[in-house]
């Protein structure tokens, strides 16, 4: 899709289709009005009649209406004035999206990218309804068949442009149109990542799409194999791929942007390309969805992706621990003793907490080759994450509050929130294993909490976040491709911070 911003009268629009707004209780919006008065009344009358109340999620498609010049006008419910929000704005323009790629129409202009939302400027607008439109027009079609693929029909929408009252604001809302295809991109590479199933998403595969990212855009890679982690001491990240056929990889993609000298930011993701549990096998039902237990990683590449295209002059590392957790005659079993590599040894006492022993190992090696500025790892690290926040919010821990301020602001930011749990030194007790430094599990209670505090015994010197994704990556049998947007919103805004 490309999307494009200019000024313009609504009835005065020559396009396939014209959007606009319409609140409940027969509210018009501006251009509403303009349309209304361009064709003698036809929306007053239209609405009098209950063709539309204004809800939200209410569409109306008119043909020919008189007086303007657009081939067909897309009312688009908005609920009550008073109540119009940021979520709404969102939701107008996915339903928007929805409804155009229903029809025929090649290109929409679309008029709802005024409308005001409280405290948010031209930028934003433009940034979230690129975001929310993309978002409700993403396919997964890759693995279809040849015939069902052939039978597809192409996508009829192919341009978008939004259509603004004044020129005021012109300037700013191109450069929010520039990061929402940026962070509209991000979401989709990670979204085709994690969607893709495990046997066509391997480590070895992942490590192939970071160097195809590098072929187009200013990054460089480096993919250190299971000899290379075996000879540096990643105990960790090897118990885990001990169980498989498929060889481990971390990979890490760095692109750099910053002035001289500046200190990475870092992020690293979780990359289990399928988590069946390992010894502590799961149980069948839904076991499919762990396919997008590599949901962090995926995540890294989004946002490398969205940064890059976005020029921000930022120093940034993406580091991707990538491993299959299965049952095996050499894997990992409970009660084995590993070692870490930074040092320490952890007693295995269920293979299936899987995704912190690959990451304290991916945040070891970033300790020991980087003098990061931050690091932020992405996570779906756990079912109790889920418990506790459901699918809406990713769960935050963070050492360091400004961190865990910024993050939260972003997320606020782009609609894709996150929640802090605490990471206080009570949890640590949890770990305490009978034969080794520490265990990998800490029982029921708390578990999204002692999952991160694990994490933390590897994190101290850092300031770091850990954003435990298991709810949010995916819903249902579909990747979200978050938390692509929050990390993207935080990477511009710490660029903008920097420029000061
Ligand atoms: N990948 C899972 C977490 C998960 C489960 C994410 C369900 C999304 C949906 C993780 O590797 C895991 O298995 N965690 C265990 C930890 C437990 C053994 C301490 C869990 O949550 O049950
Ligand atoms: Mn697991
Ligand atoms: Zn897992």
């Amino acid at each position: 899709m490309q999307y494009f911003v200019k000024t313009g009268k609504p009835e005065a629009q020559r396009t396939s289709c014209l959007v606009v707004g319409v609140f409940e209780a027969h509210r018009l919006t501006d251009n509403a009005q303009a349309l209304d008065a361009a064709s003698d009344g036809l929306l007053s009358r239209l609405l009098q009649r209950g063709d539309l109340t204004g809800k939200p999620k209410q569409t109306l498609m008119l043909h020919n209406v008189p007086g303007i010049h657009a081939e067909r006008v897309l009312l688009v419910g908005l609920g009550k004035p008073d109540e119009f929000d940021a979520a709404r704005y969102r939701t107008a323009h996915a339903t928007a999206a929805r409804a155009l790629a229903a029809t025929g129409a090649a290109d929409a202009v679309n008029g709802l990218a005024e409308l005001p939302v409280a405290g948010r400027d031209a930028a934003w607008k433009l940034q979230q309804a690129v975001v929310a439109m993309e978002d409700t027009l993403y396919r997964f079609d890759a693995m279809r068949g040849k015939t069902a693929r052939a039978a597809l029909t192409p996508p009829k929408l192919q341009r978008i442009t939004f259509n603004l009252a004044g020129r005021r604001t012109l300037a700013a809302a191109e450069q929010g149109l520039a990061q929402g295809t940026a962070i509209a991109a991000g979401c989709r590479l990670a979204r085709d990542l994690a969607n893709t199933p495990a046997n066509h998403c391997t480590p070895t595969d992942l490590a192939t799409q970071a160097e195809h990212l590098a072929q187009d855009y200013s990054i460089t890679t480096r993919i250190l194999d299971e000899k290379a982690m075996r000879k540096l001491g990643m105990g960790a990240l090897l118990a885990v791929a001990a169980g498989s056929r498929q060889p481990p990889r971390l990979i890490v993609m760095e692109y750099r942007h910053g002035a001289r000298g500046q200190k990475p930011v870092v992020l690293v993701g979780k990359g289990i390309t399928f988590d069946a549990g390992g010894i502590s096998l799961k149980p069948p039902a839904g076991m499919d969805e762990m396919k997008f237990d590599m949901g962090g990683g995926a995540s890294v590449f989004g946002a490398l992706l969205a940064a890059a295209q976005l020029e921000l002059p930022i120093h940034l590392v993406g580091v991707v621990a990538a491993a299959e957790n299965l049952p095996d005659g050499n894997a990992v079993k409970p009660g084995d003793v590993i070692t870490t590599l930074a040092g320490h040894t952890v007693e295995i006492l269920n293979t299936d907490a899987e995704g912190r022993l690959v990451l304290c190992d991916a945040l070891a090696w970033v300790q020991k080759n980087y003098t990061p500025e931050l690091v932020v790892d992405m996570a779906t690290l756990t079912g109790a994450c889920i418990v506790a926040l459901g699918h809406h919010a990713h769960g935050l821990f963070s050492n360091t509050p400004e961190l865990a301020r910024d993050l939260l602001t972003a997320g606020d930011t782009v609609g894709d929130r996150a929640w802090q749990l605490p990471l206080w030194e009570d949890y640590q007790e949890q770990l305490k294993s009978e034969f080794a430094d520490f265990a990998n599990v800490g029982g029921r209670d708390a578990g999204a909490i002692t999952a991160a505090s694990f994490l933390h015994r590897f994190t101290r010197k850092l300031r770091w976040a850990h954003l435990d994704i298991a709810g949010t990556a995916w819903t249902g049998k579909a990747a979200t491709g978050r938390p692509v947007p929050l990390l993207a919103q935080f990477l511009i805004d710490h660029a903008a911070r920097r420029a000061g």
